[in-house]
């Protein structure tokens, strides 16, 4: 059973990676991951939107319940079998069993959102990436206590009881970053969930190290819209004075910009607050210590571009 735990997580790992690098660099593969685990009308272009969902709902936070349930469960009915030697254990053995599905099954919108969610480079990156294998230590230490359950006789309640134990404490860790993710990574959270043009994202390729910004409309003053530019995440704004485009790393511990509220040329990381001046990059408020990468823009015969 542990190895076809293990087996099952890896392949679904596998699978979602081979997916999503079929085409363009994932950006389709992306799509047909999200046509399996999304409703056809569910939109796929928002920012730190979860992008495993249901009509908008994430589907990690609703599948996580099952395995948290059911591996507590499976610890209290262990140590009822403990201490009374009633047909406890047989319940526990179920209890088990169901937790490992439910894990797995919540492994998979959970390494969607990882991929496509989380910012990269950024502290909420490595806490989601702990936060992953943390859980995987779970499911491997849940599956050896199953292994342990039926191939040794007499059952070894006081091991399987032990181990799950390290399971419990190991779920709590990783249910405790899991938190930080939602509530003060925002990953999955749609804060201004009202179609908004800023949560639009494009994806982009760059000439003769320029790229066209052609899909200007719907986009109002104090307004961003995130960009893909050949692996690069810029992000455009619209301000009083113009347009402006800059990196969507924050220079503090890479929050995404494009998440933030921009006022008066100035953009608001929505992880930490560090303010920067988006027409120049410079810090306007910290914790931020270091500006942001601005890229230049130009028009040329009615047309805008950024230049690369
Ligand atoms: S990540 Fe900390 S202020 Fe942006």
């Amino acid at each position: 059973m542990l190895i076809k735990g293990s087996l099952g997580y890896l392949f679904s790992v596998i699978l979602v990676k081979y997916i999503t690098n079929l085409f363009d660099g994932g950006r389709f593969g992306f799509v047909f991951v999200l046509q399996l685990f999304s409703i056809p009308s569910a939109r796929v272009n928002q920012q730190m939107k979860s992008k495993a969902n249901i009509k908008g709902h994430p589907l990690h936070p609703i599948l996580v319940c099952f395995p948290i349930a059911f591996f507590i469960g499976a610890l209290i009915f262990d140590v009822l079998a403990l201490l009374n030697d009633q047909n406890f254990n047989q319940t526990a053995v179920y209890m088990v069993i169901a937790g490992l599905v439910g894990g797995l099954a919540a492994a998979i919108p959970g390494l969607i959102d990882f991929i496509f969610t989380v910012p990269p480079n950024s502290t909420g990156k490595k806490r989601a990436a702990k936060h992953g294998l943390i859980n995987f230590g779970v499911i491997l230490v849940f599956s050896a206590s199953l292994f342990f359950r039926l191939q040794m006789q007499p059952v070894p309640k006081l091991l399987i009881v032990g181990l799950e134990v390290i399971g419990v404490i190991l779920l709590t860790f990783a249910g405790w970053m899991g938190g930080t993710l939602v509530y003060s990574n925002q990953i999955g959270v749609d804060h201004r969930y009202a179609g908004a043009a800023k949560w639009k994202e494009e994806y982009l390729k760059a000439t003769n190290g320029r790229v066209e910004f052609a899909n200007t409309s719907g986009l109002e003053i104090n307004q961003m819209r995130l960009l893909h530019v050949d692996g690069k995440r810029i992000v455009v704004a619209r301000t009083e004075t113009g347009w402006a485009a800059f990196s969507d790393h924050c220079t503090h511990r890479g929050g995404s910009l494009a998440g933030g509220a921009l006022v008066c040329r100035a953009v608001q990381c929505p992880w930490h607050g560090s303010h920067f001046d988006v027409t120049i990059g410079d810090v306007i408020a910290g914790p931020a210590k270091e500006k942001i990468i601005v890229y230049p823009m130009e028009e040329e015969n009615g047309k805008l571009y950024i230049k690369i």
